[in-house]
């Protein structure tokens, strides 16, 4: 699966913004690639207070992005590539500028005065004053995204509504966001100390309280989550769930898939990331990535000399992989916007998407939205064609995967870096360290994270895949 962040793709207007026929216009890209499904972050109409997420209109198509027909479009465009189409469905907040807030005050959640200590997720109290009741509403995220109440059916059958209209218009499924956020304790009880560390990044002030009572509150999930999946039928929904890999489980019963973020966040170390892909694959449907919107890019997190690595481990594990637009081309973080245009600091992995070398990367005509990066470095077509590049290695990944079988097999980490894992006949060694290591890996080596490397002498960042039929 491609994840596709819209407004950084492509832009087909010249207004320095990517918009939907931009997609369209590289979907040929993305079946060169060989990927099977695109994810699209949000085109909905958005007062932008947090890059999309806050959305008012949740059956709409933000003008500046495109129109409804440019969406039946690309499902169109998609289809006959043989590829589905995935949106963002955000079911648990709107914008405070949609009219609901207005209109049906009822659907979100209330209070005469903050009832309890509830945090935000990216930081400061979950309650704000609004100012024209005077009376307090509960935001999971920025104030300008107050958090609907999923316990009223009104709520329910609205969002099933939404999932339903997408269907209609030739969508394939759902990424769902923020999962852990559709179920609260009902009597709004202060989430306790943290006793623990939670083991993925958080402001101080989240992260020191347990958001035991603010968030995935298991015995009110099944509902929910069952609303949904009738809605959607058979279609897939993965869950965005930002919680550890052991308590995705009640998600599970009711989605195809769930992330394992653990991935993301593990230190770049061969026993911790055994560890990880072992508990995440024993999952049985988990969706792996090493990169999305919200997070330093893989190759800024754990060096430019590992990502090819990285990649090799991405698409080699059992389960559903992601890779986030630009990864597949090495790209890293950029510096940002000036000033930046995200209030939680995570412009730098929103920079343009780099097609080609020229200043702007081939991504607009106009003024970047944010500016390019280093397209003179990184771009699709620097890299096409050439054997040793990051995208030629992604294009044989992805080739390669479909033949994987089977479930991950006899991991092995040493203290030096190496990673040894099985999927049937195929064989993955990985050096995640600094020095030198020797794999002994049956059969012939089918994949190399470069053209040449020798799994008796694997270098830093260095890796294989040897396949011994029979
Ligand atoms: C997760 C999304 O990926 C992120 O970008 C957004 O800020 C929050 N959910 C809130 O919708």
């Amino acid at each position: 699966m491609y994840q596709i962040y819209p407004r950084s793709f492509q832009d087909s207007d010249g207004d320095g913004v990517g918009d939907l026929r931009g997609v369209l216009a590289r979907v040929d890209h993305l079946a060169e690639l060989g990927v099977h499904a695109v994810w699209l972050s949000p085109f909905y109409p958005s007062p932008l207070a947090d890059g999309g997420y806050d959305i008012s209109d949740h059956t709409g198509v933000d003008p500046r992005l495109g129109t409804p027909a440019d969406v039946r479009a690309l499902a169109d465009a998609l289809h006959a590539r043989g590829m589905a189409l995935l949106l963002d469905l955000v079911p648990c907040h709107t914008s405070i500028e949609h009219p609901w807030f207005r209109e049906h005050p009822e659907r979100y959640v209330w209070a005469d005065a903050p009832p309890n200590n509830w945090r935000a997720a990216f930081g400061g109290p979950a309650w704000s004053r609004d100012g024209r009741t005077g009376r307090w509403y509960l935001h999971s995220f920025f104030p300008e995204q107050p958090d609907l109440d999923w316990r009223r059916p009104d709520v329910v059958e609205a969002m099933q509504g939404v999932v339903r209209f997408w269907l209609g218009e030739g969508v394939d499924g759902f990424r769902v966001d923020a999962l852990d956020r559709i179920a609260k304790h009902p009597d709004l009880i202060d989430d306790p100390s943290r006793t623990a560390p939670f083991p993925f990044p958080q402001p101080p002030d989240v992260a020191a309280l347990d958001q035991r009572n603010s968030s995935h509150w298991v015995a009110g999930l099944a509902e929910p989550l069952e609303a949904l999946r009738s809605a959607a039928g058979g279609r897939f929904l993965v869950g965005e769930v930002y919680r550890p890999t052991a308590e995705l489980g009640p998600y599970l019963e009711h989605l195809d898939s769930a992330f394992v973020f653990e991935l993301m966040f593990a230190p770049w170390r061969a026993d911790a990331v055994a560890a990880v892909v072992e508990r995440g694959a024993r999952l049985a449907r988990p969706s792996w990535m090493l990169s999305n919107h919200d997070f330093s890019r893989i190759g800024s997190r754990i060096g430019a000399h590992q990502q090819r690595a990285a990649a090799v481990l991405l698409l080699t594990l059992p389960g559903t992989a992601f890779i986030y637009q630009g990864d597949e081309i090495g790209m890293l973080d950029g510096p940002g916007g000036d000033p930046p245009e995200d209030r939680h600091g995570r412009d730098g992995a929103r920079h343009p998407m780099q097609w080609s070398a020229d200043p702007a990367g081939g991504f607009t005509t106009g003024t970047p939205w944010l500016p390019a990066s280093d397209p003179s470095m990184r771009s699709v077509a620097g890299q096409r064609g050439h054997p040793a590049s990051v995208l030629e290695l992604y294009r044989a990944l992805i080739r390669l995967r479909s033949t994987l079988k089977g479930g991950l097999e006899t991991v092995t980490a040493d203290p030096g870096g190496l990673l040894v894992y099985r999927r049937g006949d195929a064989t993955v060694a990985l050096n995640l360290g600094d020095g030198e290591r020797r794999a002994d890996v049956p059969g012939r080596v089918v994949v190399a994270t470069a053209p040449g490397v020798d799994p008796a002498r694997l270098g830093p960042g260095q890796g294989v895949v040897a396949c011994a039929p029979g």
